[in-house]
């Protein structure tokens, strides 16, 4: 893995532009988002200087800000002897190369992306978390190679990424340029990195399959970062996972076994710490994290209530989970950090939009007792009965009932199979046409 930003050598200052467009349909405010953004450089440890904001119909197609903008930013940037600018927006490669050149040689131009990937660059800590980082640094790097990259393959090389000597000379071909070397040996690498990854993806989906066959549910923790999911998970497993008062300080899934008040033993999973505009490079390097998240039986949803922006941020993390393909699953909400709050009521009163939720301080630990009871209710409601007949050449349902329900009894028939079992009551509908008839209905 690169990293963007040299954490041994004396911290670095940035500029943060932010760039309110007319289209914007974002869910904080700018200056919000870049409150977000200056916690995000901070994470990465870097200092920030001054915020810079701009008003836009459109995009200026070359350099993103209007001329005027630029020259104001270049400016600045030397008065404040700051080494790089950091847009809250998505900037094109072209976007990007444009800026450098204007602002000049010394001043790096990095996106809200960017930022994020280098964070995650600078959190991942198991080999899966490397790669999928790493995988998505150079994704979004390739469009975007140009003579910055120079500066970047020095770093690399210099930090012993496992990308290191990207940029090195010696093995270009007849004709072929440092650029299109480095594109070439990128590609490679990109390939290689995902055929890594799918060993990983292999292996894991074996551990899935091997956990469904001894049937102990799961329950994904999501969030928006530093809700709070480590510190849960730690309080209800007495565990020692990974807590910072940082964003992303949790990266890859971390599971524990714990028991329910009835005594039903689960599983509660830890995942990535989600964020509004998360870059969709990360949403698809992250996809077996999340696909951790799509296959849980309930979602344990952590919402920092005592942030300014709680509802806006849970609202974030439920379009993603739209997004990742889990809207679906049944979810439990827990309003965390009332222990900050004078008044939690009125607080949880404020977010009335979200139903069934629960407030409690994962700190303190209250609260708790009522949230696991929610979920295990949640959990035992999830499941319905069935009693199904399936034609043959409807075998993927067969299949769908063994993997995600129960089978009690089989039946092979001439045209089909009749099951008894239980089935996650959102896989229902599919079942629906193939409902044996009820005995008692025929008594009517
Ligand atoms: P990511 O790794 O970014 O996804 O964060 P996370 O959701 O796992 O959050 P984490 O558990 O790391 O907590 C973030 C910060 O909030 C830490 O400083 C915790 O000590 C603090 N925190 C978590 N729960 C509570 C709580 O109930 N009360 C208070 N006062 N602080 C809490």
């Amino acid at each position: 893995m690169t990293k963007l930003i040299d954490t041994t050598a004396p911290q670095e200052k940035a500029l943060l532009i932010g760039v309110s467009l007319f289209s914007d349909k974002n869910l904080l405010s700018l200056e919000d988002s870049l409150d977000e953004l200056s916690l995000l450089a901070e994470t990465a440890g870097v200092e920030v200087m001054e915020t810079i904001t701009q008003n836009l119909n459109t995009p200026n197609p070359k350099t993103f800000i209007g001329s005027g903008k630029v020259e104001e930013v270049k400016i600045l940037a030397q008065e404040l002897g700051a080494d790089m600018v950091i847009f809250d927006n998505v900037l094109s490669p072209r976007h990007q190369r444009e800026l450098e050149e204007a602002l000049g040689e010394s001043i790096r131009v990095i996106d809200r992306t960017a930022l994020i990937l280098d964070i995650f660059a600078q959190h991942a800590n198991t080999s899966e978390g490397g790669l999928q980082v790493e995988l998505a640094q150079y994704e979004y790097r390739l469009p975007r190679l140009t003579r910055a990259w120079t500066h970047l393959a020095r770093q690399a090389g210099g930090g012993g990424g496992r990308a290191g000597g990207v940029g090195g000379v010696g093995l270009r071909g007849p004709g072929e340029t440092q650029l299109e070397v480095d594109r070439r040996i990128i590609s490679r690498r990109i390939e290689f990195l995902k055929e890594e990854l799918e060993k990983v993806r292999a292996h894991r989906s074996r551990y899935r399959q091997r956990r469904k066959k001894t049937r102990i549910p799961v329950i994904a923790l999501v969030g928006y970062t530093n809700a709070g999911k480590s510190t849960l998970l730690n309080r209800l497993a007495s565990s020692d996972v990974y807590v910072a008062d940082q964003l992303f300080a949790t990266l890859d899934p971390t599971t524990r076994r714990v028991e329910l008040p009835g005594g039903q033993a689960v599983l509660f999973t830890d995942t990535v710490g989600f964020i509004q505009k998360l870059p969709t490079e990360l949403v698809a390097a992250f996809r077996a994290t999340l696909e951790e998240i799509s296959d849980a039986d309930v979602l344990l949803h952590v919402v920092d209530i005592t942030h300014r922006n709680a509802s806006a941020q849970a609202k974030s993390v439920q379009e993603t989970l739209i997004d990742i393909g889990a809207g679906d699953i049944p979810m439990v909400t827990a309003f965390n950090k009332i222990d900050l709050l004078k008044d939690p009521e009125a607080a949880v009163d404020n977010l009335e939009e979200f139903s069934g939720t629960f407030p409690i301080s994962a700190r303190t630990g209250q609260g708790i007792d009522a949230l696991l009871s929610a979920i295990e209710s949640e959990l035992f409601e999830t499941y319905i009965e069935l009693d199904v007949f399936i034609p043959y050449q409807e075998g993927q349902l067969i299949s769908k009932l063994h993997e995600f329900g129960q089978v009690h009894e089989v039946e092979n028939l001439e045209e089909g199979t009749r099951i008894k079992g239980l089935i996650p009551r959102r896989f229902m509908h599919q079942f629906e046409p193939y409902f044996m008839p009820d005995p008692d209905d025929d008594e009517l």
